[in-house]
Order: C-alpha cells, then structure tokens, then sequence
C-alpha cells in the first residue's frame, strides 16, 4: 500500500474574526482529506497584530520560516483598531506584505462567483448579477505597495507624504501570462484594467500586456478598460467579464466592490502564487465591527481552504469542499452578512456534513 502523503500547512489565524474563520476552515479541510488518501499537519504561527503584542513585530522570523517549509499557507487576516496607530514597519498589515514579498507570490487569484441560489442575497438586482463568475488576476508583490521611494517628510507645517507607483516589464509579462493562461482554461477572454489616460505606469502595462497575448496568446481575446469605467462596469454588467488582470492597487479595490456581486466579502476566497509556497487567504480583513460575535462567514476561508487544496493537486478533495458549500448554501443556510442568523460554526458544520455525506460516510 502507497504511504499516505501527509501535507503541512502553516495556519497564520492573525486579528479579529481571523482565528473564527481558519478554525473552521481547518476542520473543513480535515473533513476532506481522508476520503482522498491524504492527510493535512497544521501547526499554527502569528502574525499581524498580535505578533506585534507578543513578540514586537509583525512577521517573527519564526513564522516567516515556517511558511517556507510548509506545503501551504492558510492564512485569517491582519490588523484592527489596536493598533491603527502604529506605522510604517509596525502596522500589522505590512507583515503580511512582507510575507507575499517574501514568498514572491505575485499573483493574487480572487474568483467571484454568483450562484443562482445566492443572487437574492446581492445588493444589486439578481438578474443581473446571476451566473456571474469572474476571476481577478491581482498583482501582489508590485506596484505602490512597494514602490521606492516612499514615506512622509517632517516639516513645520509643510508635511508631505510619498508612495511610488511603478512596474518593470518583467513584472507585467509574468502577471499577463499568469492571467492569460487561466483565460485559456476559460472563456478565452482578458480585460486588462489600468489608469493608462493619466499614469505612466500604466501606458507601460497596457503596452506589455498587449505583447504578451499578441506573441504568446495570439488565439486569445484581450481588451483594456480605464479602471473607473471597469468600476461601473463591474457593477452594471458583471457577466461580461471573465479574467480581469489588474496591478496591486486597483486589484485590492476592485475585489472588494466585487464582493457585492454574490452579496459579501464573507464570500470570497483568493490564492496568492506564483512563489515558493502559496498562500491561501480570504480577500476580507479583520472585521472588527464583528468580532466575537458568532457571526464572521466562515465560507471565504473554507474556499480558500479549497484553492490550497487544488494547488497540492488535490483537486477531487477540493471539488468535494465546494460542493459542500454549495449544499450548505442550496439549503438556504445564511450567516448575517448574507441576510440570515446562522452561526459561524453551524454554517462550516453544514459543510462538514455535506462533505461528509457526499465521501459516503456519516460524522460520529
Ligand atoms: P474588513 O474586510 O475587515 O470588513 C469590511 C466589512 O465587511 C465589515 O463590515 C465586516 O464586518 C464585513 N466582513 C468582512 N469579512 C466578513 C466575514 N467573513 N463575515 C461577515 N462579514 C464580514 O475591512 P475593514 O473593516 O476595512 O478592515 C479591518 C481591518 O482588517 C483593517 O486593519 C485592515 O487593514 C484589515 N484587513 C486585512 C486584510 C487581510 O488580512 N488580508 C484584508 C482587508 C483588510
Ligand atoms: C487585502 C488587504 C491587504 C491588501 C491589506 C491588509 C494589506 O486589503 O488582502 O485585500 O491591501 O492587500
Ligand atoms: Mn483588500
């Protein structure tokens, strides 16, 4: 008999709803593994704000080591008001950027579907959000996140502060191809959105991702959109969009508004690769105004849980996560975000039974 292969993730719960969310997305993923001949070793490391309490920043070397050996990461997510006065290299959220530039996972996926049985649960009308399944393609480890050169000059009432936005060549073609070859598995079309009207920046983006397809994926469709009319178009018309490809900043932004398409940043999952390791971690934050509530959605981090799956090449154990989500959600079980009063742990629970159930064996 074949050794089961066992895989070790490094859990990095952070701040606020954080450790609610992994938690439960780890006893997903427990529920998935042995019906697929694997099993799952999580040890858990901190980050973000309460790694600044304990051991004075942010990203200990301890944790940074971890996720280098481990097989994935799963991470909840940084920052709060605690520590909303701390800057520059104490702020709990650089120690996450200091983490996907460590592990260069340059490109962030964050998917954004609408199943039917959810187009109730969005702000905008269902009939026009439903089908709705685009992915963001964000570039991660670029851009004014970490653009040089930066900071804030101290001046008797002359302060100025200073970010940089700025793209090599290099770093465009990678993420193009990164988009590109999802497409190709797609629908076959692109939309690259810049600022290219204003920012030099990204006349150079527009310039080399056109390249990119016209050498490499000459069979695909590209197109380029301004990223304040892919603002409006996102929400005017979702079902046009297949892989959007965009830079650090509009990407971040873009996701959010993207969330109200299924009706909540609860919802959405994101796998950052492309490095060493990859790191799997919903697109929301903290959420503080929640905290401790029972009432975080568990289902951005059980679906980030089934991105880390598929990139082990887990792909059936991932399939049978997703399925147990959708099961949850076609039995019209609703965290608050979503308009209903489940729990944090009832709707991961329904996940777990529906996995369970579709691995033909009941839960003690
Ligand atoms: P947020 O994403 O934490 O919350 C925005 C809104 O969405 C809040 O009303 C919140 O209650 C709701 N929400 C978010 N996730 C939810 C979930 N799983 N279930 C139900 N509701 C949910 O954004 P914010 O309030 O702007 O930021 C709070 C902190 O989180 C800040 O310190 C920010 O820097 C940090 N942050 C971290 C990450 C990350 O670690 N990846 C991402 C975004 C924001
Ligand atoms: C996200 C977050 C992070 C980002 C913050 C917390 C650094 O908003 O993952 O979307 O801006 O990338
Ligand atoms: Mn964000």
């Amino acid at each position: 008999m074949q050794p089961t292969q066992t895989y070790q993730i490094a859990v990095l719960p952070g701040d606020g709803i954080g450790p609610e969310v992994t938690d439960e997305a780890v006893r997903v993923l427990e529920a998935a593994a042995p019906a697929h001949g694997f099993s799952l070793a999580f040890e858990t490391y901190p980050i973000g704000g309460i790694a600044i309490d304990q051991y004075g920043e942010p990203l200990p070397a301890t944790t940074l080591a971890a996720c280098r050996e481990a097989d994935a990461v799963l991470l909840g997510a940084v920052g709060g008001p605690n520590w909303d006065n701390e800057t520059g290299p104490r702020r709990p959220e650089s120690g996450l950027l200091k983490l996907r530039k460590s592990l260069g996972v340059y490109a962030n996926l964050r998917p954004v579907t609408v199943p039917e049985s959810l187009a109730d649960a969005s702000p905008l009308r269902a009939e026009r959000v439903a089908g709705t399944d685009v992915l963001i393609v964000r570039e991660l480890t670029g851009g004014i996140y970490f653009g040089q050169p930066r900071g804030v000059r101290h001046h008797v009432w002359k302060n100025t502060a200073t970010n940089t936005m700025s793209y090599s060549e290099h770093e465009i073609a990678r993420i193009a191809r990164v988009a590109f070859t999802w497409a190709e598995k797609r629908s076959g079309r692109v939309t690259s959105v810049d600022k290219a009207n204003v920012l030099e920046v990204s006349q150079l983006w527009r310039e080399v991702v056109t390249k990119v397809q016209q050498d490499e994926f000459p069979q695909l469709a590209l197109d380029h959109l301004y990223v304040d009319n892919a603002a409006m178009q996102l929400v005017r018309g979702p079902r046009q969009f297949d892989v959007i490809v965009t830079g650090n900043l509009f990407g971040d932004i873009l996701s959010d508004l993207a969330a109200t398409l299924p009706g909540s940043l609860g919802l959405l999952p994101s796998a950052s690769v492309g490095g060493s390791v990859g790191l799997f971690e919903p697109v929301h934050g903290s959420a503080p105004d929640i905290v401790g509530t029972g009432k975080a959605n568990p289902l951005a981090a059980i679906l980030s849980g089934a991105m880390l799956l598929d990139e082990l090449g887990e792909g059936a154990a991932a399939q049978a996560v997703r399925h147990g989500v959708d099961a949850a959600l076609g039995a019209g079980l609703r965290t608050a975000d979503l308009g209903g009063s489940a729990s944090t742990v009832e709707m991961s629970q329904a996940v777990v039974d529906a996995v369970a159930v579709s691995q033909n064996h009941v839960p003690a």
